[in-house]
């Protein structure tokens, strides 16, 4: 019997009734003591079920009970389950349940719930019920009942005196019906209330004494109705409210008197209404005002002595209004203010000393202001600042050390600017937790080592200033849409660097091979086998970056990142790879000859990227070619007579060399055997003079010899023996063949069907007017048989001779 015992969470017991009349032996019934273990069948009507669950209630077992019915239940019938306890239940709810024709009171009894125990009532209706009517006798009995919950019923109308008979009510909550108002009388009855919610009503106005006879009330929640105004009537018999929540109507004016009595206000929301002013003092007699939100209204202007006498605001959110000043005092003496909102105003400056007082600002919102400028020191007083929001604010420059004292900010929007040069003064020094620095839309560039061969090759290496090598807590890092151009080395140093935007910058070159490889990220020590673990941890942590959009160039020196890119790094590689292209399959790139047509770096073909070097023999360009690394000189059409000298282009690095002459007056390879062309395994030199070629002037690492369209008439038997090592791609065609018995060898050799030969047609005879490797031996060499005749006979000749001699 090793059955698991059921979680303990599961106790609550679920049960699943069928109403028809057949069923009235149905399993589901069962009250035993083993509800949990019972389970029903589904095979009723829908519009015939529901589901009972009983749960426990704040510290009472089985002290909730809840039906809810399927939306097309017309009647719900109760006396199926009459054997069951419900004597603990507190708390009932029905949920799109129709309302009965008894009361609530005469339910729970057939029930066997107690209506004087029951302190919670909860009717909801997700809005598919209509013409519901909700009539006083529904709540008569409910002497104990704290909290009534109303809400998603689409009830039209009230009764007066709906809640006559619960005078202990507290919670009164009440939203998402449709009723133009409430009658003045609904709460004559219920002294002890504490909250009303009237969330989304539609209440298009609420009669001036509804609140006269709820004097403890503490919470009033009107939000999201139609209210244009209020007589400060309605507030005037309230003094124990704290939060007040009117958000979302159609306010157009306050008056001075509006919250004149709510001393105890501490907590006001006015959000998205049609407010255009504001009373200076219409705060003045509420002290404990802690939370202002005033978002999203048309206020023009703040009055400077708004919180003179309101010092312990927390949290004033004034986004999206029409205000073009903060007044100098506005926020002076607010020492607890932490959240200060006031983004998408019209802010054209902050006056100095704003927020000199907010020494505990800890979250700034200011983006979408037109500032233009900050005054210096505008934060120095701000050391526990944690976020700060200077986007889209038209901002040119920083004050130096603007953020000096920011030691606990973590996050900073500074996009959509118009700032070119970042400073290092500007960030939080020496202790400095910055983990999310956004500078997207501006005009930055990084002075650093630069990347481009071209700078290089001319000596000029600029020194690296990376203005953020400070902020080694930097998590996310986002520079998208700026005007960078290389990737700052000194990124390396910010080892916590999650996230990298550099989407959309100028960025050409991407030879960072460090960069791509941050080995030193972590401080690791092979030797240390206690630093294992680290490293498929820690190391394993990329860095993601965005680069999609940068005009990059396919040329070498994308080599390597496309490698990364098309997933070709090898396995050792791999590992120490801390970068991730999050956007690799829209980064493009184009060529150098053509910048206009951009390439996918993902289906590029990386064997033919080269980098095209300054330094070459002027009637050559010099390449250098990553993939098979490769030097190339090419030399086409410059009427050369000679091998050009190589020497002083080859780079450093052991390259092999291609040698492409196409096109030239060359007449021999005399200069082949230079030093500097021992590594040669490309010799393109169709359209030339060349009359014989020595071998000894090539190597054996020879792959390729192109002399197609020169004056070659015969290879030497050793120069076919040097290719037959080699077996190197050949290309012999138009030249003026002699096909005699001088040919024979390379004919062999050419017959040979591994041959890498291009084209053998055209290797033609010039005598014959026929292709060589068209003849048959005997056409070639008619006499081809007279040497070993000849041989036969002198050595027939000779053993006749000695035998008749020594004989
Ligand atoms: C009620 O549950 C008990 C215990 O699980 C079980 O023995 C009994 O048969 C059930 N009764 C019905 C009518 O299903
Ligand atoms: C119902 O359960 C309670 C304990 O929860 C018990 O005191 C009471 O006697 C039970 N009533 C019946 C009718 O079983
Ligand atoms: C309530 O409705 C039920 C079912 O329609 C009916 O049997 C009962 O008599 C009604 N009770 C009253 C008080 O109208
Ligand atoms: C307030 O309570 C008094 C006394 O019970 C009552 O006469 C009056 O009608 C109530 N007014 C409102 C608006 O509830
Ligand atoms: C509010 O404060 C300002 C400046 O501190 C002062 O000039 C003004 O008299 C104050 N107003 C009231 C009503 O206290
Ligand atoms: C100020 O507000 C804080 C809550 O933010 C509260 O704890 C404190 O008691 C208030 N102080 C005064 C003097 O009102
Ligand atoms: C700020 O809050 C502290 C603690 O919550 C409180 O002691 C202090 O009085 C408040 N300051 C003001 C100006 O209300
Ligand atoms: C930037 O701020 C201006 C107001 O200064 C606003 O009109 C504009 O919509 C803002 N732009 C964005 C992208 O939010
Ligand atoms: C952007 O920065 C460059 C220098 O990096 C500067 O020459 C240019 O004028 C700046 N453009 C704007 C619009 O500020
Ligand atoms: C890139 O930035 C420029 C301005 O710097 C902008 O005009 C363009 O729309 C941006 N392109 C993309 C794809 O975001
Ligand atoms: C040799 O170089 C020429 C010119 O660069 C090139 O077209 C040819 O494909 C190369 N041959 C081989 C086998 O690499
Ligand atoms: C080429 O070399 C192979 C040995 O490497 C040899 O067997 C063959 O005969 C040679 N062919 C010619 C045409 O010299």
């Amino acid at each position: 019997m090793a059955a698991h015992p059921l979680p303990a969470a599961a106790l609550g017991l679920v049960i699943l009734f069928a109403l028809a009349t057949t069923t009235q032996s149905n399993p589901c019934l069962n009250c035993s003591k083993d509800f949990k273990t019972l389970s029903c069948s589904l095979s009723t009507p829908e519009e015939e079920r529901y589901t009972l669950k009983i749960t426990d209630h704040k510290d009472v077992k089985d002290g909730a009970l809840s039906y809810q019915c399927h939306y097309t239940t017309q009647q719900v019938h109760f006396t199926f389950h009459k054997g069951c306890n419900f004597s603990s239940v507190q708390s009932v709810t029905f949920k799109r349940c129709p309302l009965f024709n008894v009361s609530f009171s005469e339910i729970f009894t057939q029930l066997g719930i107690f209506p004087e125990n029951v302190l919670q009532l909860i009717f909801e209706n997700s809005g598919t019920r209509k013409d519901l009517k909700l009539e006083t006798w529904h709540l008569s009995g409910l002497t104990n009942l704290e909290i009534l919950q109303l809400n998603n019923n689409q009830f039209t109308s009230l009764p007066p005196d709906i809640l006559k008979a619960t005078p202990n009510l507290e919670h009164f909550l009440f939203s998402r019906n449709s009723m133009p108002s409430l009658p003045e009388t609904i709460f004559a009855n219920t002294p002890k209330l504490v909250t009303i919610n009237l969330l989304n009503n539609n209440f298009e106005s609420l009669p001036e004494n509804l609140l006269v006879n709820v004097s403890s009330l503490a919470v009033l929640r009107i939000y999201g109705n139609a209210l244009r105004e209020f007589n400060p009537k309605l507030f005037a018999n309230i003094p124990e409210v704290y939060n007040l929540e009117l958000s979302i109507n159609k306010l157009t004016k306050l008056t001075s008197d509006t919250f004149q009595y709510l001393p105890k206000l501490q907590q006001l929301y006015l959000k998205l209404n049609d407010l255009e002013s504001l009373p200076e003092d219409i705060f003045h007699n509420c002290p404990d005002l802690q939370i202002v939100h005033l978002r999203n209204n048309r206020l023009l202007f703040i009055p400077s002595e708004l919180f003179n006498m309101s010092k312990n605001i927390s949290d004033f959110d004034f986004h999206n209004n029409e205000v073009t000043k903060i007044p100098q005092l506005l926020f002076q003496g607010l020492e607890n203010l932490t959240t200060l909102t006031m983004s998408e105003n019209s802010l054209e400056d902050i006056p100095d000393g704003t927020f000199t007082d907010l020494v505990k600002l800890e979250k700034l919102l200011l983006q979408n202001n037109p500032l233009k400028t900050i005054p210096p020191g505008s934060f120095d007083q701000q050391r526990r600042i944690k976020r700060l929001s200077l986007a889209n604010t038209s901002l040119t420059d920083l004050p130096d050390n603007i953020f000096k004292n920011c030691e606990s900010l973590e996050e900073i929007d500074l996009s959509d600017n118009h700032l070119s040069k970042l400073k290092s003064t500007f960030f939080p020094h020496s202790t400095t937790v910055l983990r999310s620095l956004k500078l997207s839309k501006n005009n930055l560039s990084f002075s650093a080592l630069t990347s481009d061969p071209r700078a290089g090759e001319a000596g000029e290496v600029l020194v690296e200033q990376f203005p953020l090598s400070d902020q080694v807590s930097l998590i996310d890092l986002i520079l998208n849409n700026n005007n960078i151009k290389v990737i700052p080395h000194a990124l390396r140093n910010l080892k916590k660097l999650r996230r990298l935007d550099l989407k959309n910058n100028s960025i050409e070159y991407l030879d960072y091979y460090e960069f791509l490889f941050g080995q030193d990220r972590i401080d690791f020590d092979p030797n240390d086998a206690s630093q294992s673990i680290l490293q498929n941890s820690e190391l394993k942590q990329y860095v993601n970056v965005e680069l999609r959009d940068n005009p990059l160039v396919c040329d070498c020196n994308l080599y390597k990142f496309s490698q990364l890119v098309q997933d070709k790094i090898s396995e050792e590689e791999k590992d120490k790879i801390q970068l991730k292209v999050v956007d690799k399959a829209r980064v493009k790139c184009s060529f150098p000859n053509d910048r206009s047509v951009q390439k996918l770096v993902r289906t590029l073909d990386i064997s033919i990227l080269v980098c095209y070097r300054n330094h070459c023999h002027p009637s050559c360009d010099c390449a250098t070619r990553p993939h098979d690394h490769m030097f190339i000189m090419e030399c086409a059409h410059q009427r050369l007579r000679a091998i050009p000298p190589l020497k002083q282009y080859l780079p450093k690095g052991n390259y092999s060399v291609t040698l492409d002459l196409k096109n030239n007056s060359i007449t021999s390879l005399e200069g082949l055997q230079r030093p500097e062309y021992s590594t040669l395994v490309n010799l393109t030199m169709p359209y030339n003079y060349l009359r014989v070629i020595n071998e000894s002037y090539l190597t054996k690492r020879l792959q390729a010899l192109d002399v197609d369209s020169n004056a070659l008439t015969h290879f030497s038997p050793s120069l076919v023996d040097f290719l037959n090592a080699t077996n190197a791609n050949l290309s012999l065609g138009g030249n003026p063949w002699v096909c005699d018995c001088k040919l024979v060898n390379l004919y062999i050799f050419l017959r040979d069907p591994l041959r890498k030969l291009a084209s053998s047609h055209s290797v033609m005879c010039d005598n014959l007017k026929k292709p060589l490797l068209s003849l048959a031996e005997e056409e070639l060499c008619p006499t081809i048989q007279q040497p070993m005749v000849v041989i036969t006979i002198v050595s027939t000749t000779l053993f006749l001779f000695l035998f008749f001699v020594l004989g």
